[in-house]
């Protein structure tokens, strides 16, 4: 009897543009598994801030990556603001990226499939994904979801720096050499500045589903 193929759904895009929020839901509606792989580069900063090792200090970098456990994924503090600095600062060294690749590619071969959301999925991890959705926004909607959210976690936080920060690390992902922050070719891009997270939803499920499949045009998908 021959088992149905696991369905692979990538989805991608900059800093708090809700991919993470999207693709946990898809993942949840559709019966998959899901990971966020932003947490795997998270875990790798954690680690050497922790071990007082810079961010570029490649082989420490590589270690961490190669030596991360699930309960790393976990961990508390993984969303502090020195954190997601260093993740993008780890996540443009190519050794780390590799260390972090198989994983990331064995991830749901075993089951029905699985959501994966991070930056680089449809590009380079599953390039083979049966569906690639490519989520943005516009970088000042972005820092407002962004501030909202730490507000809620009673984090006193300031607007303006915020956006830089988001600006900082969306040039760091945009740039570097190896797998930079963009859309597949043949991505289903969801601009949310001007969708809420139900709106967001229904669109991307029914593309996954099937009902809507045309990619949109590179031009009109670029990351702001
Ligand atoms: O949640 P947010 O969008 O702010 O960040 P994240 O998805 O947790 O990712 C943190 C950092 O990890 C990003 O700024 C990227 O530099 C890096 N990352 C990556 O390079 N490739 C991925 N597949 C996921 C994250």
């Amino acid at each position: 009897m021959s088992r149905a193929v696991p369905l692979i759904v990538a989805v991608d895009g900059p800093a708090a543009s809700g991919k993470t929020t999207l693709a946990r839901r898809l993942a949840r509606h559709f019966g998959l598994e899901f990971l966020d792989t932003g947490l795997l580069y998270r875990a790798v900063a954690r680690a050497l801030l922790d071990a007082g090792r810079s961010f570029d200090d490649v082989p420490a970098a590589a270690a961490a990556a190669a030596g991360l456990r699930a309960a790393d994924l976990s961990a508390p503090g993984l969303r502090d603001e020195a954190v997601s600095q260093g993740a993008s600062k780890v996540a443009a060294i190519p050794e780390v990226r590799h260390a972090l690749l198989a994983f990331q590619r064995r991830f749901g071969a075993g089951g029905r499939g699985a959501v994966l959301a991070g930056r680089d999925i449809g590009t380079v991890v599953r390039p083979d994904a049966a569906r690639k959705i490519f989520v943005t926004a516009s970088a000042e909607e972005r820092a407002r979801r962004r501030c909202k959210e730490l507000q809620a976690e009673n984090v006193a936080i300031i607007y303006e720096r915020v956006l830089e920060d988001l600006r900082e690390r969306d040039a760091r992902d945009q740039s570097r050499a190896v797998a930079p922050l963009l859309p597949a070719d043949d991505a289903f891009v969801i601009d949310t500045t001007d969708k809420d997270i139900e709106t967001a939803f229904a669109v991307a499920r029914a593309y996954v589903a099937g009902a809507s499949s045309a990619p949109a045009t590179q031009d009109s998908c670029r990351p702001v």
